[in-house]
């Protein structure tokens, strides 16, 4: 099989294409023949050396695939060779065959392509659990979403749509036109303008009833700042600790130090809540990730969400692909696929 591996510490360029033998399905397991593998910002947090999950490099890294049950190991049952399936994978999604447990896959609607399938594990599931799970998003709710235009942020919008809720986005601001196009009501270019000054303006100093917040450092402070009464804040990432293509220490040691503390006292006379998330911590917890995938994939199906990965990169291109996300240039998701052509 081919596979991409982070062969060491460093840039975009340490991304190498390398052969491996073949695995095989075992007991209760199916092997996929990938078609597209998702990239999410952890593997670049991985590659700099700012993801304590990773594993230890040179290593295969990659959470979520897509493509067609090829084998099925001796005893598994509920899902047939042939099936065309997305599949959770904690690390080593970024190969052209992947053997996991028959129960971290789900069979996909027929008309959902590879590419946008690979869109769905992290992204939704993350964006599901802080929203519907945790956040209990409701009519007329107003969210505000940072990088609105990346892969979580889209699928955050399109719970929020369909839950009825407002959202407000931060991004860059070449993004914004079609951030309005799909549904945000105000847009944010948070380079120009400060995103809680921003909030303040928007709801008449009212603030907002959830905060997604990804970007991490003094920005968990001000998302803090910009809740309503009764507003949840979600913290689930660190991306601006990684400001350039390699490592940056005195980047993530400035994030760290200007990270809040939440006291209990102020929380409870603010009537406000905070609460962290992350999905590779809840590896063990299968049946919840599974029920919940389950369900995004049935509305993914009836088209109340829609996937988007308009990029694709072939393995061999990689670190193209990193380097992509990396400059702020995507719109929702970016894959990787085993074929050829871009
Ligand atoms: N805890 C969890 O379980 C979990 C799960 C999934 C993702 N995450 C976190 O959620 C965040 C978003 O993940 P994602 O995979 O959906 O990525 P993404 O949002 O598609 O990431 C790229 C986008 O983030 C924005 N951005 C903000 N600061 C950035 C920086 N310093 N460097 C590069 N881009 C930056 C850029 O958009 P603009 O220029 O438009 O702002 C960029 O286009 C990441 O921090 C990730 O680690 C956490």
């Amino acid at each position: 099989m081919k596979q991409v591996w982070i062969t060491k510490l460093g840039g975009p360029e340490v991304l190498e294409v390398r052969e491996a033998p073949d695995p095989e399905p075992g007991p209760g397991q199916v092997r996929v023949r990938v078609q597209a593998s998702g990239i999410n910002f952890a593997d670049i947090l991985a590659r700099i050396g700012l993801y304590p999950d990773a594993p230890k490099l040179p290593a295969v890294v990659g959470y979520e695939v897509a493509g067609t049950v090829d084998r099925i190991g001796p005893g598994t049952t509920g899902v047939a060779a042939g099936a065309r399936v997305v599949a959770m994978t904690r690390f080593g999604g970024y190969s052209d065959l992947v053997v996991v447990p028959a129960e971290q896959v789900a069979v996909l609607p027929a008309h959902l392509s590879f590419e946008k399938a690979a869109a769905i594990p992290v992204n939704y599931l993350t964006a599901w659990i802080m929203l519907v799970h945790l956040g209990n998003v409701r009519k007329g709710d107003r969210v505000l979403v940072h990088a609105a235009a990346g892969g979580v942020g889209q699928a955050a919008l399109q719970i929020c749509r369909w839950r009825g809720a407002e959202v407000i986005g931060t991004a860059s601001a070449s993004k914004h036109e079609r951030l309005r196009a799909l549904g945000v009501a105000h847009c944010i270019d948070y380079t120009r303008e400060d995103f809680e000054a921003a909030v303040a303006r928007i709801t008449g100093g009212a603030g907002v009833d959830i905060v997604i917040d990804a970007v991490g450092g003094k920005s968990f402070r001000k998302s803090y700042r910009a809740l309503a009464p009764l507003g949840r804040l979600y913290l689930f990432g660190v991306s601006s600790f990684a400001p350039g293509e390699r490592r940056s220490l005195i980047a993530a040691a400035r994030g760290l130090l200007a990270m809040p503390t939440f006291r209990p006292i102020p929380l409870m006379n603010d009537n406000r809540g905070v609460h962290g998330v992350n999905v590779g911590h809840l590896w063990r917890e299968q049946a919840k990730l599974r029920a919940m995938l389950t369900e995004i994939v049935r509305l993914c199906g009836e088209h109340t969400f829609d996937p988007i990965a308009e990029r694709s990169f072939p393995f061999e291109h990689a670190g193209e692909a990193h380097a992509y996300i990396q400059a702020r240039k995507n719109f929702g998701k970016v894959v990787l696929t085993p074929r050829k052509e871009s």
